[in-house]
């Protein structure tokens, strides 16, 4: 058996004609040895019955938000949680449309807004509404996402007309996802420390210094990194967003208990990937109670020094380390990227410009540039933060032959 063994793979059914090849690909993903649990849509139900379907795949069919027999939830979250992948197929216009724009109105839609893994969407309608630019534009939309593709291919479409809009073939789609998830155990065997997120520093009880932060770089990293077969050590800190359950998570606050928990693991490392947002400075005290306003007109704070985590580890980096750093800069950079990787002992550095707009803190999306202490240079378009993580952990791979 192959790459598919074991998978998780949630397969998303709409409303189409095609659904009739939603069983030819469950069966073979399941002869794959894939563990596939399906989720359809009340008008996919209409084209195939779940009868059908649970069969082929030896679990329940999910389509409603509560199970009609006893009541119970079905979890979206759990879902989007326990898939390797997400295969959406078919993907009617309408819900090509509802994906890109977050109307979440049953359960294959929520499960999608939940979805932790990869997705891939292969799209079945007839060629005018295929070639609509509302079509084009949402799948313009969910590619720039992320998502992957599986383009139609043209034939003969259930309206007898010629064009294209025929769901790729089960055979097709499985090659896909084969050749995703072969190329994506370049990482096994390899240890990778991640830093993310920003840090908070107390004042009082009640406030802190922090940044804009969000920790969705960092952890687009981690979940790339074990889906293609590391060990991730996360040292995250205040971040509202969740890494993948495979990811290995150590929640700090502060600079100095993330040097703490990044020093704990850095020894084990192959690669580090230094993508906190860490804050440079904190409270010289931090008062046991809030401070009241009626007591001070001013407030004085002193600030000392946090440790830079980056360059006291990179100071004792082995040979057979390769470390990565992150420069966020709000001017040209490449020079101030260049003098960091440097001054912290990286082996590679990621710049992204302030001036890029939609790049950086609390975008979805992100450009970068990145440098190695070879001289080389890559350049690469302004894509999801996801499809980041898969540029930088092809570069890093790359370095490490
Ligand atoms: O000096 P600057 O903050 O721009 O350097 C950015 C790089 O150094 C990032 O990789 C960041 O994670 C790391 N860094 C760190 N500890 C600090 C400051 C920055 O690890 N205190």
């Amino acid at each position: 058996m192959g790459v598919l063994r074991d998978k998780h793979i949630v397969l998303g059914i709409s409303g189409s004609i095609a659904a009739y090849k939603a069983a030819v690909l469950t069966r073979l993903l399941v002869r794959q040895g894939a563990e596939v649990q399906i989720v359809i849509t009340p008008a996919g139900k209409e084209f195939i019955t779940p009868i059908t379907l649970s069969a082929l795949s030896s679990r329940p069919v999910i389509s409603e938000f509560f199970s009609g027999q006893d009541g119970t939830w079905n979890s979206h979250v759990d879902i989007g949680l326990w898939a390797d992948a997400m295969v959406i197929a078919p993907a009617t216009a309408s819900t090509i449309g509802k994906m890109a724009h977050g109307v979440a109105d049953n359960m294959l839609l929520t499960t999608y807004l939940s979805m932790k893994a990869p997705v891939f969407v292969a799209p079945a309608m007839d060629l005018d509404m295929f070639a609509h630019p509302s079509t084009t534009d949402n799948l313009d939309l969910l590619a720039q996402r992320g998502n992957f593709i599986i383009e139609p291919q043209s034939g003969e479409l259930a309206s007898h007309l010629i064009g294209k809009g025929r769901m790729e073939e089960p055979e097709g789609i499985v090659a896909v996802l084969e050749e995703f998830f072969s190329s994506t155990l370049d990482y096994e065997g390899k240890r990778v420390v991640i830093t993310a997120g920003p840090t908070h520093e107390a004042i009082d009880p009640v406030r802190f210094i922090g940044n804009h932060s969000t920790g969705r770089m960092g952890i687009a990293l981690a979940d790339e990194l074990v889906r293609r077969g590391a060990h991730v050590d996360l040292i995250l800190g205040p971040s509202a967003l969740k890494p993948s359950d495979a990811v290995h998570v150590e929640r700090v606050t502060t600079a100095e208990e993330m040097l703490r928990a990044t020093e704990a693991v850095i020894d084990t490392a192959d690669i580090a990937i230094f993508a906190a947002a860490v804050a440079d400075y904190r409270p010289r005290i931090k008062h046991t109670e809030k401070i009241k306003r009626e007591h001070e007109t001013e407030l004085d704070l002193e600030l000392v020094r946090n440790p830079d985590i980056a360059a006291t580890l990179g100071a004792r980096k082995r040979p057979d380390q390769f470390f990565v750093g992150f420069a966020l800069e709000s001017n040209a950079g490449v020079d101030e990227a260049k003098r960091k990787m440097q001054a912290k002992g990286f082996n590679a550095i990621v710049l992204n410009s302030l001036q890029d707009s939609g790049a950086g803190f609390g975008h979805e999306t992100n450009k970068v540039t990145i440098f190695d202490q070879e001289g080389s240079i890559e350049a690469y378009e302004l894509k999801s933060k996801d499809a980041v993580a898969r540029d930088i952990a092809s570069f890093i791979i790359k370095r490490l032959g």
